[in-house]
């Protein structure tokens, strides 16, 4: 390692040379590495002096770098030239400049490169220089090593991943289609500099993403290295910020002017670039010790490929190298100290540790999350080309900095899957012999945190070396260390890999830190350190401040600081009265004078241990008296007098409330090992309870001061255990398995937390009390991280388990183990680990086992709990995936119902009148929801009706009884699992603003109702069962003072208009509410993600423009005729504006600005409640194309975000700097972000000249979910450059829209693979120039051999008559396809059938009688619709991803039914409204395969009794066997008059041709019901004419046929069908034939 040393030198009038002092790295036999600050004269400096000359050199760097860097390059080259060879004429320096980003590196621009230098005449005498990042330097790299067959290379590397890895090792290459890296060389650059300098520039995300290589390499390979990263997070942070600052100096470029800070940068980094270099030196060809450097990489890479390029590989590798770390911990090598430090390694310097992690939500939002499936992690890892063979490889950890081999290690698959899954599957243990069940298991949980914190304080103010073993590693004990440390008071080090703490006390001398300490959130520490600092002996004047993130900036420790202030300490806030910061000011000698201390302690027992243990080191004894009320956790306080006796201090307890401390030095005990957790040692000895053998905890017993520790004797003991307890260790031995015996009465109280282990084994624990275990004196555990009681009882009763929910405990109902449910049960965890790891127990004698589903919520307490579980204890214990998308129907659907008690409960707030209570109750029934109305909620509260409590107590009290509930609502009792009314004021209040302020912020839905303010009026006027409004005012003015109250205190707006669904001002719809009640369902569950109406956009799919400026002109007809083929439905506020209303509308004014926020919203609503189909919702400015002023950019912003609130499925924003605003607010809309060049001479996309498509591409990315970029074609060859752009660029995950406007662009569209912009001919205009429609498309593909026409059948006999060929065929003509439907009559399924559905342009088909059932053997696989049903009625083929076909059965029968019998409820022809759902019963008519669809359809609509009548009675009963778990009652009758009792008002048919006497008593009860009639031959059956005589509602087969078929129709094409023309083609037919 040589330094040059700095020369200026000057030569013929050019400006001195700057050398820089460098550090060099040897590499593969020469120290060709250069390391320093400020280097690019001494780059060309040394190349010109010591590499061979070349003729030409060129310099290849990217847009970005260009411009901060290339003009110094290009001075720097002149000036180093004049200095090296004055006089000679100079060398060319040519360069080029590329866009930056991943989607450079490719052949593309490999070949362009080559043909630029060729063109440039370059010769073998070249010199290639690559100036930039990973990509500049793989892709020059691979131009270098083939141009001429190889030229010199000189990488430059300038971000932190390419100096501490791609740079170094001669890989070079480009990414193809088919994956990243797979072609390149190796070739040997033949200097590396690295300017640590240009990393001022960097931006802070890359610059993490370089570090987490820095920290992998450390992590395999020295400790020292490690320890120092750990250590220097900040500063190496500061090195980078302080050379932003002073980026124009040179400092750092000699040693002299080099700051520690960039010392420690340079020393990083450097000792990084080594460890690669010694690497690659040894061997060079990966063969071996190479794979070390993948650690991280096995899983980090399988991360990458599902979720770049949003998240960075650095961030990928970051996580995965956690997760092998937990591999190795797994293995039982590396220890959970390892894997710990590493995690918070990595986090400091701004890496995610977790799939999960908010950094990787926030990049690719949950959807592209739930893509991570530990499977198809697997799969990809199964993929990887450094595997041998299938054997997966991981990089072991023995420690921090040692792996276990010098090579990747061979690893089960199982152990993988175990660790990267997100649930556990435990599997019950295995009885053991007598003589296993005597060797006890010996195990050791993790330390208690607050001894942590207490010994770690005690032994750095102690004298003496002292030996901390089992010392948790905590937030607090980190941040406890590190300022122990900066304060001089004692030295620390770790052995043992990190498992022993040395700390060599101080004696209590302590000194002035030269920062600022930096708490971070860690409270225990900073109430402690409160006091200690008080300690440092300084001059007068010096300072010290304490201070913390923002959250600690909030909490408390006013009444701590207080007490010391009147002590004499010298304290002052800096910022918030009572918390930190702090700034302590010292006075020589005095430090903490001591005496009399009162202290209030009703608030925090800390208080009281910062004095005691900072206590004896007073000026005077400290005589500490505690005031103010009943003093809290008392048995804290204790804690710290026994631990600082166990140091050799002895407090005095004089009374009660008074301590005497004297003055004293702490003695360190040579080793101190930190008693376990006591709540976590109740597992392990659960566990021996449990399955009935034996297990120690040998550092606890009866000594503890833990309250916990009193599990084993308390609970385990009188429940049969045998145990055996000395003071400093537990041992228990389980009686027989399944003899655990009930407690009856037992109170928890002293140890509440150990509650969830006890209700665990109480579960199973039949005798003795009845079976009983009543569990009292845990009211707390209602409000710990969930509600544990609540959610004991939810988990238990899903093993069959009985319990009762009681204010201040729980009743469980014990059984022996035998009768627990015994199908695998999946056990959710609320996140908390108690919950978790008591079910785990129980799963180890389940029959079956559980599925715990959050295993990493262990994390907080016991992060190892599963390795303990799996290897010491010998549970047997594989990966789960609780999520995947694969399992059944009735799981999923179960799962739904639960799930929602879960999520987040929904508020709903809004003027009174507006329908509130009405849409709320229907919603929650709707959602599976629990319906509060806070009113009824307030009035039960008080005793009192409301009116009475105004009257009574006046406005005021009113409120704040209000404001008391709606907390308690929301925070206590009904957290989740409800939606919630509010009453009308509520947002008055600041109080209940702020609550739900706060709720919103947590996640949850608020949804604001909007009224039309005219009917709020005429419903005020109506009632009279709330008082009137405090104010005198009209309801008009109350509205507008709320408005922005309102708008302050939702994230979703729901409009309730009844007139928006009447086409003239008069007339009232009378199926109105019925679509407002289901368009507000659907808010909800798109709001709270249970249904995000999203397009699926792995199939070519469209969405419609709509051009009017007001869609009622294509209400109520033409809007179905529009969206036929297309997939969304575009509502381009922008052309709204020439409303009449709007034109010239002046809006800088804010009335006229509300106004047509409003308007538009209306628009959206109609739009919604005529068309099931997503909204794109787009305001286009009139630069790029629209017509929106584009200096409006407050309401066009306004607009966007009120779109995210309205619920709009895709939100347009065009790139520009108020797009990421947008972004960042979408909540579950998805962002298309656009850029329109109107030009079409800007964006281009051939691969010379795509440069700035490619730059906006990566800004769309960055703002926006699917990119799209709009040009003009100037020629029809820009359509194949345009396509080729997109298949380089596009893929599901990162979607992309690119066209080509104008008519030379129609090209484009045929070729764009989703979301495509459509027209239809009866829009009056297009959206866009060269925008065609979905058939021209459809056709037009058809015709290219793009998408190859598919024949359709129908199976069945006799089927000559049936109107499908029709009714499809019109279907295929009115949307462009080429295909064909035909009938195929056969008697029987046969060989025919069976070769046409697997014949290559087989598309589909229909079934029907009499093969509905016959046909399933033929087929692959049943929906699971089909498969409940027991009959197919639909055939579909799927294409699977490796280009297979399998064919799925699915049953659309019961589609049509649902939606004919829904559609009575909205229909708009006749006056009495239909009764709802749920509380109607209905009658089916007939026993065989259709009415099978008929009662899967009434229980998917809701209607839970049921009837049944057929002829032959036992064919009736047979299927009330089969369905009736789907009922609440299903009975079959053997008349059909005695179905009349049941007074259905739905009647369904199913038997074709009947001649059934239809009696009128059916009828008799209900006064408007629904009769439908499958059979469509004749029109008019006897049940349909007897149901016309009373005036229901009548549907005909004919319309079941229809709607079953275009269900079919889009489940074939992947189209919305064209309604119109396929039923005009039915009934030209029909009304023909019958
Ligand atoms: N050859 C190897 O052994 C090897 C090893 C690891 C990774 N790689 C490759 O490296 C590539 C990733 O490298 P990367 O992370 O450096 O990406 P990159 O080259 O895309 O650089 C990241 C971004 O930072 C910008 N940038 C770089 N230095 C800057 C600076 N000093 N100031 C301002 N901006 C700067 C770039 O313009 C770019 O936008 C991938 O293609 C990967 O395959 C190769
Ligand atoms: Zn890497």
């Amino acid at each position: 390692m040589a330094a040059s040393t700095a020369i200026s030198s000057s030569a013929g009038g050019v400006r001195p040379l700057k050398l820089a002092e460098v550090e060099r790295i040897e590499i593969l036999g020469s120290e060709s590495i250069v390391c320093g600050f400020h280097l690019v004269d001494y780059i060309w400096t040394d190349i010109f002096t010591n590499l061979s000359p070349a003729s030409t050199y060129v310099l290849i760097t990217d847009t970005n770098l260009a411009k901060l860097y290339l003009d110094k390059y290009q001075d720097a080259f002149q000036v180093a030239w004049a200095h090296s060879r004055p006089g000679k004429p100079a060398p060319r320096l040519l360069v080029h400049v590329l866009s930056p980003g991943e989607t450079s590196k490719s052949r593309a621009t490999k070949s362009a490169i080559e043909d630029w230098m060729l063109a440039e005449k370059c010769t073998r005498d070249t010199m290639v220089l690559a100036l930039g990042g990973g990509v500049i330097g793989d892709l020059v790299g691979y131009v270098a090593s083939t141009f001429m067959r190889g030229v010199p290379f000189i990488q430059i590397p300038t971000s932190l991943l390419a100096m501490s890895d791609s740079s170094i090792g001669g890989k070079t290459g480009v990414d193809t289609p088919a994956g990243k890296n797979l072609i390149g060389t190796f070739w040997q650059p033949k200097r590396i500099f690295m300017d640590m300098s240009v990393l001022s520039t960097l931006p802070a995300r890359e610059f993490s993403n370089g570090m987490a290589e820095v920290v992998k390499t450390a992590a395999i390979w020295s400790p020292e290295e490690f320890d120092v990263l750990e250590a220097s997070a900040d500063e190496v942070r500061a090195a980078v910020l302080e050379g932003q600052r002073r980026q124009a100096e040179d400092t750092g470029m000699t040693l002299a002017s080099r700051s520690p800070a960039q010392k420690m940068l340079l020393r990083v980094i450097a000792a990084s670039a080594r460890v690669k270099a010694y690497v690659v030196s040894h061997d060079e060809r990966e063969s071996g010790m190479r794979g070390l450097l993948n650690f991280g990489h096995t899983i980090g890479h399988a991360i990458e490929a599902i979720l770049s390029p949003q998240v960075l590989h650095g961030e990928c590798v970051a996580i995965g190298c956690v997760l092998e770390a937990e591999v190795s911990r797994r293995m039982g090598h590396i220890g959970e100290v390892g894997v710990a430090r590493l995690s918070r390694c990595l986090r400091a310097y701004g890496l995610p540790t977790t799939i999960n992690d908010p950094i990787i939500r926030k990049l690719v939002g949950d959807r592209r999350l739930a893509e991570v499936r530990p499977r198809r992690l697997m799969d990809i890892m199964g993929l990887d080309k450094k595997n041998v063979g299938a054997q997966k490889r991981i990089v072991i950890l023995k420690k921090l900095g040692q792996t276990l081999e010098m090579k990747p290690t061979d690893v089960a698959d199982s152990l993988i899957e175990e660790v990267i899954s997100a649930g556990v599957l435990v599997k019950p243990v295995a009885e053991s012999t007598d003589d296993a069940r005597l060797q006890s298991v010996v195990v050791i949980p993790p330390g208690s945190k607050s001894i942590s914190n207490r010994a770690l304080q005690l032994a750095a103010l102690g004298v003496g070396e002292c030996r901390i073993k089992n010392l948790l590693h905590s937030d607090d004990t980190q941040v406890m260390l590190a300022a122990l440390q900066a304060m001089d008071g004692c030295s620390f080090s770790w052995e043992d890999d990190g498992d022993t703490l040395v700390v060599v006390g101080g004696g209590g001398r302590l000194s002035v830190p030269d920062h600022e300490l930096f708490l971070g959130n860690a409270g225990t520490a900073a109430r402690f350190l409160t006091t200690t600092v008080n300690l440092i002996d300084a001059a007068d004047g010096e300072t010290t401040v304490l201070t913390g993130n923002a959250r600690m900036k909030q909490r408390p420790t006013g009444p701590l600081v207080d007490a010391l202030r009147i002590n004499g300490c010298s304290i002052e806030y800096c910022e918030r009265e009572g918390s930190l910061p702090l700034r302590i000011t010292h006075s020589e000698g005095k430090g903490f004078p001591g005496g009399r201390i009162q202290l209030a302690a009703s608030v925090s027992s800390q208080y009281v241990s910062s004095i005691l243990l900072c206590a004896p080191y007073a000026q005077e004894p400290v005589h500490l008296e505690l005031v103010g009320g009943k003093v809290i956790s008392q048995p804290y306080i204790d804690m710290t007098i026994a631990m600082m006796a166990q140091f050799g201090c002895q407090v005095q307890r004089l009374s009660e409330n008074e301590y005497l401390i004297p003055r004293c030095v702490y003695t360190n005990p040579a080793e101190y090992v930190v008693e376990s957790d006591a709540s976590s040692a109740t597992y392990p000895l659960a566990f021996a309870a449990i399955t009935g053998t034996e297990c120690t905890v040998p550092n606890i017993g009866s000594a503890s001061l833990q309250g916990d520790a009193r599990f084993a004797v308390d609970v385990l003991r009188p429940m049969g255990c045998l145990v055996d307890q000395t003071a400093t260790s537990t041992t228990v031995r389980g009686p027989a398995r399944g003899a655990l015996r009930a407690l009856g009465d037992i109170d928890m109280e002293p140890m509440t937390d150990a509650f969830l282990t006890a209700a665990a084994l109480a579960a199973v624990a039949p005798t003795d009390n009845d079976g009983v275990t009543r569990i009292r004196g845990i009211a707390n555990q209602h409000v710990k991280e969930c509600d544990r009681i609540a959610a004991m009882c939810d988990e238990l009763a899903k093993f069959g388990v009985k319990t009762e929910n009681h204010a201040d405990g729980i009743d469980v109902y014990g059984k022996p183990i035998v009768e627990l449910v015994s199908a695998t049960p999946s056990v959710h965890c609320y996140d908390d680990h108690r919950v978790a790891m008591s079910f785990s127990i129980l799963a180890c004698v389940a029959p079956g086992g559980a599925e715990i589903r959050e295993r990493r919520c262990v994390g907080k307490t016991w992060p190892q709990w599963w390795d303990v579980l799996g290897r010491d204890l010998g549970a047997p214990i594989a990966g789960a995936d609780p999520d995947a998308a694969n399992g059944s129907a009735a799981e999923t659907a179960a799962a739904a119902q639960t799930g929602a008690s879960c999520e987040k409960s929904i508020v709903v707030i809004g003027m009174r009148g507006v329908g509130k209570t009405s849409l709320g109750r229907v919603a929650a029934q709707g959602l599976g929801l629990e319906f509060i109305d806070l009113d009824e909620h307030l009035e039960k509260d008080a005793g009192k009706t409301i009116p009475e409590i105004v009257n009574g107590s006046g406005w005021a009290a009113f409120r704040q009884h209000e404001s008391r509930i709606l907390a308690q609502v929301l925070t206590q009792t009904h957290p989740t699992g409800a939606l919630v009314v509010c009453g009308g004021g509520v947002v008055e209040e600041e109080a209940n603003r702020d609550v739900l302020k706060q709720y919103m912020a947590s996640g949850a839905t608020v949804v604001c109702l909007k009224p039309n303010m005219q009917h709020v009026a005429a419903y005020l006027n109506r009632d009279k069962t709330r008082p009137a409004y405090a104010i005198t005012s009209d309801i008009n003015d109350v509205y507008a003072r709320r408005l922005p109250l309102y708008a302050e205190c939702c994230n979703y707006e729901y409009l309730v208009d009844k007139a928006l669904l009447s086409m003239t001002d008069e007339d009232e719809h009378p199926g109105a509410w019925a679509v407002i009640e289901r368009d507000f369902v659907r808010l909800l569950r798109f709001a709270t993600g249970a249904d995000l109406n999203r397009v699926d956009i792995e199939h070519p799919s469209f969405f419609v423009s709509l051009t009017a400026p007001d869609v009622r002109e294509y209400l109520p007809n033409k809007l179905g005729q529009l969206t036929a083929g297309a997939h969304a439905i575009e509502l381009r506020a922008d052309l709204l504006l020439h409303a009449a209303d709007f034109v010239d509308a002046d809006f800088s004014d804010q009335g006229t600005e509300d106004a047509f926020v409003h308007y538009v919203h209306r628009q959206l609503t109609m739009l919604r409640h005529f068309s099931r189909l997503p909204v794109v919702f787009t305001v286009r400015t009139i630069p790029q194309g629209g017509a929106f002023p584009a200096d409006a950019n407050s309401l066009r912003l306004r607009l966007l975000h009120s779109a995210v609130q309205w619920g709009a499925e895709y939100v347009d924003v065009e790139v520009d700097n108020a797009a990421a605003a947008v972004y960042a607010a979408r909540r579950n809309s998805l962002v298309i972000a656009s850029y329109h060049d109107t030009t079409g001479k800007k964006l281009r996309w051939g691969a010379a000249e795509c440069e700035f498509a490619n730059e906006i591409l990566a800004r769309a990315r960055s703002c926006g979910d699917i990119a799209k970029l709009i040009s003009v074609a100037n020629s029809w060859e820009d359509n194949l450059d345009c396509m080729r752009f997109v298949q380089h660029n596009h893929s599901v995950s990162a979607p992309l829209i690119a066209l080509n406007m104008g008519y030379a662009g129609q090209l484009s569209r045929v070729l764009c693979p989703c979301l495509t912009p459509v027209t239809h001919p009866i829009l009056t205009a297009a959206a866009a120039p060269g925008q065609i429609s979905v058939a021209q498309i459809n056709q037009a593909r058809a015709l290219a051999g793009l998408m190859p026409p598919k024949k359709y059948f129908l199976f069945g006999t006799p089927i000559s008559q049936s109107p499908s060929p029709a009714m499809h065929n019109a279907g295929f003509v009115a949307l462009g396809l080429l295909s064909t439907y035909a009938l195929k009559q056969t008697a029987a399924v046969d060989d025919q059938i069976a070769a046409t559905i697997r014949a290559n342009d087989f598309g589909g088909a229909s079934v029907t009688i009499p093969h509905k059932q016959a046909i399933i053997p033929l087929l692959d696989s049943l929906t699971p619709a089909a498969q409940r049903i027991g009959a197919v009625n639909t055939i579909i083929p799927i294409e699977t991803a490796d280009g297979q076909r399998t064919l799925l059965g699915d049953n659309t029968d019961y589609l049509g039914i649902v939606d004919c019998l829904r559609q009575t409820r909205v229909d708009f022809d006749q006056g009495v409204a239909v009764p709802d759902f749920a509380s109607s019963s209905a009658l089916v008519i007939g026993a065989g395969g259709t009415s099978r669809a008929a009662l899967y359809a009434l229980y998917t609509l809701g209607i839970r009794t049921v009837v049944v009548f057929n002829r032959t009675f036992s064919r009736a009963e047979d299927l009330v066997g089969e369905f009736g778990s789907l009922f609440d009652s299903l009975t079959a009758v053997p008349e059909l008059e005695d179905a009349a009792k049941a007074q259905p008002s739905y009647i369904i048919g199913t038997i074709p041709g009947s001649d059934l006497l239809i009696p009128e008593s059916l009828f008799a009860a209900q006064p408007m019901g629904v009769a439908l009639d499958m059979a469509y031959k004749p029109r008019w059956t006897p049940l349909l004419e007897a149901a016309q005589k009373r005036r229901w509602k009548i549907v005909h087969g004919v319309q079941v046929l229809i709607a079953q078929g275009i269900h079919q129709f889009e489940k074939w094409t992947h189209l919305t069908a064209p309604v119109a023309e396929m039923s005009n083609a039915v009934f030209t037919k029909y009304n023909k034939e019958f």
